[in-house]
């Protein structure tokens, strides 16, 4: 079914007219209400910014993509309403499980650039291999998506700086995971050593990813 929004620009074309305006605009506003309540997405639509859930698109969704579509399943101001990845089996088992999950549909891409064409999308979580993630957060701000970016943001100090350039130019939101940086027990840790609390230092073991 085609969505109607009632947006700002319709709803002030329509009541251009002189004398017109305000039954023009009674009539348009019950018929977006019906059409509303006839299709949940032109509803999510309809609503002004700050009362719509924030509708997501995940690219790339295996491993980590997985793991971050359950985390956010449990928050109730976001909606998982697509779903990305080049290898088939890992895209239909993604959307089988946002659908069984939150009971609605999940729209499947396998190309990331149609995913971002998608008007029913406002925000996209990236957790494909590392060599994509700048490209994929530039496109996603140029395309006006917000952005969750999995570790490691990128692999260049060139990558990054027209990462933050491109946030900047489309004002977009972009955040990045990095949990060893952020995790509760981490920052602990880092804020004994630097107090002086830990007077006696002891070897310890750290992991890092490869850089491959
Ligand atoms: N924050 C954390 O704790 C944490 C943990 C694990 C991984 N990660 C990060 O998450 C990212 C993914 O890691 P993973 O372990 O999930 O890898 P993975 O290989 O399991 O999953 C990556 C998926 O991306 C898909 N993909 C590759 N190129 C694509 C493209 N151009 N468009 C769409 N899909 C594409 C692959 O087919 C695959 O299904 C890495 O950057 C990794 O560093 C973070």
């Amino acid at each position: 079914m085609m969505s109607h929004p009632l947006s700002r620009r319709r709803l002030l074309r329509a009541t251009a007219g002189a004398g017109l305006g305000l039954a023009v605009s009674a009539d348009l506003l019950a018929a977006d209400a019906a059409h509303a309540a006839a299709d949940p997405q032109a509803a999510q639509n309809a609503a002004p910014p700050s009362e719509r859930r924030i509708r997501l698109g995940f690219i790339g969704v295996r491993n980590q993509g997985t793991n971050n579509l359950r985390a956010f399943f449990r928050q109730p101001a976001a909606q998982v309403v697509a779903v990305c990845d080049v290898d088939r089996d890992v895209l239909a088992k993604a959307k089988a499980l946002v659908e069984k999950e939150t009971g609605g549909g999940c729209a499947a891409y396998t190309d990331y650039r149609k995913l971002l064409e998608s008007r029913d999308v406002d925000a996209v979580v990236i957790t494909t291999p590392d060599h994509w993630h700048a490209l994929q957060t530039i496109h996603a701000c140029e395309a006006g998506k917000d952005v969750y970016c999995e570790k490691p943001l990128t692999l260049t100090i060139a990558e990054g700086r027209a990462m933050v350039d491109a946030a900047r130019r489309h004002k977009r939101i972009v955040q990045t995971g990095s949990q060893q940086r952020s995790d509760d027990r981490f920052r602990q840790a880092c804020e004994i050593v630097r107090s002086g609390r830990s007077a006696r230092s002891r070897p310890f073991g750290s992991a890092f990813p490869a850089l491959t």
